[in-house]
């Protein structure tokens, strides 16, 4: 049996030792979102570092937990807090919780982070529902032999943001007056922010954001099958664009305010998904 693998079948019977709880959606909580619990009915919870081999995040801010309970009435499984390549972790253990989340049930990933702005006619404060993502001096967390037990070894990403469930988010921004936009998120591996030179680079592969999650994220969960989707809060302008030298605190700062729109955003975005 593979590493990876039997890493994920220990962390999965580790779990499941401590509750049976079936989830139908999972859901990564970005910057200024670790709030979110407030928004849940909450079964249970299990903190990462409960489960052995489980990779536990060094950010500042980024809770590590596991919450499972009810959104609207739907079954979740909500990740508090996730770990970045940047952190020194493989790229297999950075996806690992993605992939433990569907081996519980999750037929649905609802990504979310915190982004700088590309696209000069965003707004900071706004929200991205995003639409196809480049993966940019990361890898594919699917290098290795492939887990057969999870999908096949070449696995089609032509339609990796499900267009029912961004259609869902759509439906819920419009119910709540959020406005949304609509883009191209870019990963790269960070920690550094990037070079205005770097932002230019990006803007002309097609990118609208940059961020250092979520699109490894996402080719693992499209590896073994979910529907994925997910949603950016700017919070700030890109290096460059933005007049000022960047900073972990505004990127905090930023999210924080734009809280309790981004809640009511996903909560209204479960209820028309459902489960
Ligand atoms: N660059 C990369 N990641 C980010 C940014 C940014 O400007 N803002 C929030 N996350």
């Amino acid at each position: 049996m593979d590493t990876i693998y039997s890493k994920l079948t220990k962390c999965h019977e580790a779990v499941r030792a401590i509750t049976s709880f079936k989830p139908e959606i999972a859901l990564v909580l970005g910057s200024g979102l670790g709030g979110y619990a407030d928004e849940i009915d909450v079964e249970d919870a299990i903190d990462y570092s409960e489960i052995e081999g489980f990779p536990v995040s060094t950010v500042p801010g980024h809770k590590g937990r596991f919450v499972f309970g009810r959104v609207a009435g739907a079954p979740v499984v909500v990740m508090q807090g996730r770990v970045h390549y940047y952190e020194g972790y493989p790229i297999g253990d950075v996806v690992l919780p993605i992939r433990l989340m569907g081996m519980l049930g999750a037929k649905s990933l609802f990504l979310t982070n915190a982004v700088g702005a590309i696209n000069r006619t965003f707004a900071v404060g706004g929200f991205m529902s995003i639409r196809d993502h480049i993966l940019y001096g990361v890898p594919s967390p699917l290098i290795g032999p492939n887990i057969d037990e999870l999908g096949t070894r070449f696995p089609d990403m032509s339609s990796v943001y499900d267009a029912g469930l961004r259609g869902a988010i759509a439906e819920a921004a419009g119910a709540i007056g959020v406005e949304i936009y609509d883009g191209v998120y870019i990963q790269t591996s960070g920690p550094n922010f990037e070079t205005p030179a770097e932002i230019r680079a990006y803007e002309s592969l097609g990118a609208d954001v940059v961020g250092m999650s979520t699109a490894c994220e996402a080719v693992a969960a499209r590896h073994m099958g979910m529907r994925v989707c997910g949603i950016s809060c700017i919070s700030n302008m890109a290096a460059g664009i933005s007049k000022t030298p960047l900073t972990h605190d505004e990127v905090q700062e930023m999210a924080d305010k734009a809280a309790p729109r981004f809640k009511a955003l996903v909560t209204e975005s479960i209820k028309r998904i459902g489960g």
